[in-house]
């Protein structure tokens, strides 16, 4: 519990608005810092209140918790995504695939780039962020075909992620969260049917070496592109 008696040099300080009085305390908002203040009468700062996270148009909302832990919990998970698909680059340029190698490693920058834009939108909420630790990912494979498999089962299972914190905002009619959120899901669209596409290619033309050999100077024309969100 903060404890103040100099309210005059928080006052000097911050644009303070005083939102009602009861009793011996008066609640007071800061709409700089933003947060809601409890005062005694004698401007004495009993405790802050709760963190106010301010729209654009001066509309107060708050970043609902659950959705704000899913959106912590989203950016770990597109980190080990990366983690994963370096892995994926790994083995291939290990099976002297080029080709598909360049391809994960331009996966690996895009989930990057999906976990930065997810903690630049927790940043622009003022939401709390913290970072776990990221798991292992697998590194021994078989086979050429069972990473591609890999590649598509762990998009599926992003896409039940993203879904899931989207039904969270949904239930909280957290409608800016589900507008950013609608970017994430036409990717993940996008990525699945790529994990597919490699996956029938591989199926068509990789017991052939000459048409592997095709199939990876195709993949190593992939070219990293910004991601088209901007926040
Ligand atoms: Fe960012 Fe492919 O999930």
């Amino acid at each position: 519990m903060l404890f103040l008696t100099d309210f005059n040099v928080v006052f000097r300080c911050f644009h303070f608005i005083t939102l009602f009085v009861k009793r011996n305390t008066f609640f007071i908002f800061c709409e700089k810092q933003p947060e809601l203040y409890c005062f005694s009468r004698r401007f004495e700062l009993y405790y802050t209140v709760l963190r106010i996270f301010i729209f654009r148009k001066g509309i107060l909302i708050m970043l609902n918790e659950k959705v704000a832990e899913l959106l912590n919990t989203q950016i770990n998970k597109e980190f080990y995504s990366a983690y994963l698909y370096l892995a994926f680059a790994n083995y291939f340029s290990d099976e002297g695939l080029d080709g598909f190698a360049n391809w994960y490693n331009v996966q690996a920058q895009e989930e990057r780039d999906h976990a930065m834009l997810i903690r630049q939108y927790m940043q622009n909420n003022d939401a709390p962020i913290t970072f776990e630790a990221i798991d292992k990912p697998d590194s021994e494979f078989k086979s050429h075909m069972e990473v591609l498999e890999a590649g598509l089962k762990h998009e599926r299972y992003v896409t039940g992620l993203i879904n899931n914190i989207y039904g969270a905002a949904y239930d909280v009619k957290d409608f800016r969260t589900m507008q950013f959120l609608d970017w994430f899901v036409k990717e993940q669209g996008e990525e699945e049917t790529n994990a597919n596409d490699l996956i029938k290619k591989m199926n068509l033309f990789g017991s052939d070496p000459k048409s592997l050999y095709l199939l990876d100077q195709e993949l190593a024309a992939r070219t990293y592109a910004a991601p088209s969100l901007v926040l």
